[in-house]
This record gives C-alpha cells, sequence and structure tokens, in this order.
C-alpha cells in the first residue's frame, strides 16, 4: 500500500515508518519538523523493502498535503503528528488546539479531497481522564471525559472522524477509520537505531534514564499522595515496536465503512516509583530522586483493557516485561546520549 504517516520525524511515527517499510510498503512521511527530526527519516531511509518519500510539510498546509496525496497515490493515511505532553497543554492549550485539532481537521479536508479511503489515528488514553474505579482496568466502552487539553484534542479528533464518516456513508463513499487509544508508549527500536527524542523531555522514562546518564539533575516524583499502593501513579507502559505492529494490523483489517476504537496497552499498570526501581536494576545507576506536588492533569490510575483487538484481530502485546521495555530504550540513550542532535 501507499500510506502517509503524518509525523513520521517523531518518535512513534518514525517506528511505525520503519516497520510500513520492512513490510516493503510505500511511505510518504510528512512532517513539519516543529518536534520530530530528520535524522530519524535518514536513519530509515536505507531499510530495504519499500520506498520512502519525505516531505517537510505543516498539516495546517491543505493544498499542499492534498497534492502530496494525489502525487503518491495514497488511499491510507496513518495520523501521528500531534504535540503529545499533559503539563505543556495544560499550561499552553491554545498551542495544542492548534496543532492537534486545527491541523486534523485541515488533513482530513485534504484526504476527503484527494479520496482517501482508510485513516488510523493516533488517540489516547487521555480521553478517559479519570476512569469510574469499577471500569479499571479500561474498557473501549470507559466514558470519555478527558481532563486535558491534550486529551481533549484527542477526542475532538474522534469526533471528527465518526462526522466525517457519517457523512461518507451518506453519500455513498468508501472511507473508514480507526481510533486507537495508546496508553503510555515507552522503549525504543532494538536495534537502537530510532528513540525518543524531545525536547523538553517530560516523559518519565525517558527522564529517569537521562537521570541515570548523569545527563540530569535527577529526578522528581510528581505526587506521592495518590490512592495507589505507593502513592504515585499507575500507567500501562506498551513498547514502540508492538504499537507499529498494531497499527499494520489495523490497517490491514479496516473495510469500507469501517469505524473502529481500540485501547492499546500490555494491561498492566506499573507506578512512578516501580518504573525508577526498575531503571536502576537495568541500568545498574544511582541518582537523586525529589517528591513533588502533583502535576496538573495527571489521573491517578490509567491501564488498558486491550482485549478487544485481541479478540478481533488477535493483537496483543508480545513486550510486557518491564525490564525489556525499559532496556531497549537505555540502548538507545547510552548509543545516541544527545539524541538525534549528537
Ligand atoms: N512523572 C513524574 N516525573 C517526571 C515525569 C513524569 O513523576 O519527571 C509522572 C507523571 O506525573 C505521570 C507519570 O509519571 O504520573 C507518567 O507521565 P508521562 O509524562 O511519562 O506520561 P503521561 O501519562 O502524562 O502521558 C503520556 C503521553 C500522552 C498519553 C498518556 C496516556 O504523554 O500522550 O501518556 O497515559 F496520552
Amino acid at each position: 500500500m501507499n500510506v502517509l504517516v503524518t509525523g513520521g520525524a517523531g518518535y512513534i511515527g518514525s517506528h511505525a515508518a520503519q516497520r510500513l517499510l520492512r513490510d516493503g510498503h510505500t511511505v510518504v512521511v510528512v512532517d513539519s519538523l516543529l518536534r520530530g527530526h530528520e535524522r530519524a527519516i535518514d536513519r530509515i531511509r536505507p531499510q530495504s523493502g519499500g520506498r520512502l518519500v519525505f516531505a517537510k510539510l505543516d498539516l495546517n498546509e491543505r493544498a499542499g498535503i492534498e497534492r502530496l496525496i494525489r502525487e503518491h497515490g495514497v488511499a491510507t493515511v496513518m495520523h501521528f503528528a500531534a504535540l503529545a505532553a499533559v503539563g505543556e497543554s495544560v499550561e499552553n492549550p491554545m498551542l495544542y488546539y492548534r496543532n492537534n485539532t486545527c491541523a486534523m481537521v485541515s488533513l482530513l479536508e485534504a484526504c476527503l479531497a484527494a479520496g482517501v479511503e482508510r485513516f488510523v489515528f493516533s488517540s489516547s488514553c487521555a480521553t478517559y481522564g479519570v476512569p469510574p474505579e469499577r471500569m479499571i482496568p479500561i474498557p473501549e466502552h470507559c466514558p470519555q471525559c478527558p481532563i486535558s487539553p491534550y486529551g481533549e484534542t484527542k477526542l475532538q479528533g474522534e469526533r471528527i472522524l465518526r462526522d466525517v464518516a457519517e457523512a461518507c456513508r451518506r453519500s455513498g463513499r468508501d472511507f473508514s477509520y480507526a481510533a486507537l487509544r495508546y496508553f503510555n508508549v515507552a522503549g525504543c527500536d532494538r536495534s537502537g537505531l530510532l528513540g525518543e527524542d524531545h525536547t523538553p523531555e517530560t516523559h518519565l522514562i525517558p527522564v529517569v534514564l537521562q537521570a541515570a546518564l548523569g545527563r540530569r539533575d535527577g529526578v522528581s516524583v510528581f505526587g506521592t499522595d495518590y490512592p495507589t499502593p505507593d502513592g504515585t501513579c499507575i500507567r500501562d507502559y506498551l513498547h514502540v515496536e508492538d504499537l507499529a505492529d498494531a497499527h499494520v494490523k489495523v490497517m490491514e483489517a479496516l473495510r469500507p465503512g469501517d469505524e473502529r476504537a481500540y485501547n492499546l496497552g500490555i494491561g498492566t499498570g506499573y507506578s512512578v516509583r516501580q518504573i525508577i526501581e526498575a531503571v536502576r536494576e537495568v541500568t545498574g545507576a544511582d541518582f537523586k530522586v525529589r517528591e513533588q506536588a502533583r502535576r496538573p492533569g495527571d489521573p491517578p490510575r490509567l491501564f488498558a483493557d486491550a482485549s478487544r483487538i485481541h479478540a478481533e484481530l488477535g493483537w496483543s502485546a508480545r513486550i510486557t516485561d518491564l525490564r525489556e521495555i525499559i532496556d531497549s530504550a537505555w540502548r538507545w540513550f547510552r548509543q545516541n546520549p544527545k539524541g538525534y542532535g549528537g
């Protein structure tokens, strides 16, 4: 297939692009490079299999995106491009509405004008907000009530797709989509070629690994008074390669008129303190840990009931050992201590 991968120079998008190329697909990456890295593209370019095209373009440039889709005969879009830091979205919501919601509207206009048939959307468990206790692990029918602007933009993305699909059905057009609600994505390509490089870095596992490398002065634990066994937040950490695999399975399964939503996680939650301990074990390094106030927008416990995608498509995470997930990220950070920049 010819697949447009938005955000393909970013952390998750680059891993998905690599996987698609290895499977022999033609991959058209579009990335504004606002947060993505051209070097990620350089690293996946030599992969055997399919053909890679890269265009530096903002999704708000609708006409340019439409041209790209037509030029390369794209019928399938994987939409990863987005800002994805919960804390940043609370501080600067308009940045998120502009880059996530407005950009998605523009992208979809281009897709519809150019006849795209399948759309795989990076949604998030942040759309669930604080789920009721009886709905953890979280199933897809859990009410979606986000508590951060980031989560709100992802829910808006899902709603926009629902309405677009309905309009396409009424007018007899082929259009299908899947909203993939990721839990916390972690780890790196196990060859060490691709990795996670955000500026500033705010995600827990990379932050703790940078502390283990001595590249930052310890780690802050945001909140130790949550209603969890050790008082810190619990998350479901899914390996990025398993996530890429789920995208391919979903893309291959989509049939005209389908509207699907799947939770993607391993189904087990780990606390912030457990992550810190696991990093100490994997790296053998010690570092300072500071207990701090809660970070706004953080729900106490999020982990997935991912049984729907298993039942329907046979997908489940293969890498479920936390130490293996951390070890893959550690390899990247050791080999690329300055990320793609060094
Ligand atoms: N945390 C710390 N110290 C840090 C960084 C994070 O204690 O230095 C804590 C956070 O407060 C949170 C947990 O570690 O409790 C995980 O935080 P992350 O920033 O790594 O991830 P989030 O859970 O906030 O968000 C991530 C992605 C979102 C996605 C969400 C789903 O950024 O895109 O997971 O849970 F939607």
